[in-house]
């Protein structure tokens, strides 16, 4: 088979003949505080805050596209966070080893202003995944540059810590909903985490160690009861998907390309959740359920490590088509809506939804870098 390296396809030239890849990096350097924070989008008062989960997909993609000064600068910025929580921490692990188990409000944000204060009033803030993702996020930047740690393996050693202590217990989900239950996008993303840490040379053998021993726990778990007539669920004892599994196999890892489970999770994904863009879940009422750019992007950059060409230049050519005159791209769009019933009453709480939105554009961007390295099968 004749393995060779796309430097172009329709759907790039497009991107690139139209703007989208410079207006997705000019998007995200503009959305990025002297502070490192990412805002999730200038434009949404709502999302006028830095989220791990979002801020480390983005990092991730500036970093892949040699923007290594902003990349870092998020790093040290999240690094800066744990930091001055490091005591905290230490209280919740002992709570916890005490059979003393922290309620939800009781652990680290979610999301906090770009000045790193956390906000106020309530939110949905016991989502661990963006830590994890985080740390998979630093570990790849540095493999890709080569460049020294510069987050004090302090801040590594009481993450690790505290993922490991947590990775099993209820939380909220991708999406902020379900503290019900143990969602498998989040374990994954603790596992992949955990995984970077423990094979990461520059972080002392003992915390390496205990990342590995809780990571292999996550896989086990996941693997004996997160996997139902093949597929990947949305979480433990459920039969649904949701869309946030793509990341599972790419890019995180968790499971191959060509795994027998993770071409059933993408076939159910296809199938029932991928009209033209992507929907998050089947019963997703948030702004109606509309179909999500990040999530069309996700699934385009599984098909680019699987080789289905014609499959990326579709999604590729769907998420170019929701970008504004400006080049600005939405959270979603709402063509065929799940719940069009719903859509009224989130206007009516917070107003039209967010576009920009940094993430989207940092997905799309991890896309075209990623097509671009990744010879054809
Ligand atoms: C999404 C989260 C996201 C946040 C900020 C929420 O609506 O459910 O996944 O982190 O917006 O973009």
């Amino acid at each position: 088979m004749t393995r060779t390296v796309r430097t172009t396809t329709p759907a790039l030239r497009h991107l690139v003949e139209t703007g989208l890849i410079e207006a997705s990096l000019r998007v995200i350097a503009d959305g990025q505080a002297p502070s490192g924070a990412f805002v999730a989008s200038p434009t949404f008062a709502t999302y006028d805050y830095s989220w791990f989960r979002d801020g480390a997909f983005i990092a991730d993609a500036m970093s892949r596209h040699g923007r290594h000064g902003e990349a870092e600068a998020f790093h040290r910025w999240c690094a800066g966070i744990v930091a001055d929580r490091r005591d905290r921490i230490a209280d919740l692990v002992a709570r916890a080893r005490r059979g003393d188990l922290p309620a939800p409000e009781d652990h680290l944000r979610t999301r906090y202003t770009v000045e790193g204060r956390e906000a106020d009033g309530f939110w949905e803030n016991f989502q661990l995944d963006g830590y994890g993702t985080w740390l998979w996020a630093l570990r790849e930047h540095h493999r890709r540059t080569g460049r020294p740690l510069e987050v004090p393996v302090s801040v590594i050693d009481s993450l690790v810590e505290y993922l490991a202590t947590f990775a099993d217990e209820p939380s909220y989900d991708w999406w902020e909903e379900h503290l019900e239950h143990r969602h498998v996008s989040t374990m994954v993303c603790i596992w992949a985490g955990l995984d970077a840490m423990a094979s990461w040379e520059d972080v002392p053998p003992d915390v390496r160690e205990r990342a590995a021993a809780a990571a292999a726990g996550i896989r086990d778990r996941v693997e004996a009861d997160g996997v139902v007539d093949g597929s990947l669920v949305k979480w433990l004892g459920s039969t649904a998907v949701d869309a946030s599994l793509v990341a599972c196999i790419v890019p995180l890892g968790f499971l191959d390309v060509d795994h027998p489970i993770a071409l059933r999770t993408i076939e159910r994904i296809e199938e029932e959740l991928a009209p033209a863009g992507v929907h998050r879940y089947l019963d997703d009422v948030y702004y109606g359920g509309g179909q999500w750019i990040l999530l069309a992007a996700f699934l385009a950059w599984y098909h680019v490590r699987a080789g289905n060409d014609e499959r990326v230049e579709e999604l590729l050519t769907w998420i170019a088509g929701t970008a504004d005159a400006d080049g600005n791209l939405p959270e979603q769009v709402a063509d065929g809506m799940l719940h069009p019933d719903h859509l009224a009453r989130w206007e009516a709480k917070w107003g039209p939804s967010a576009s920009p939105l940094l993430w989207s554009h940092a997905m799309l961007l991890s896309v075209v870098a990623d097509l671009m390295e990744t010879p054809s099968r």
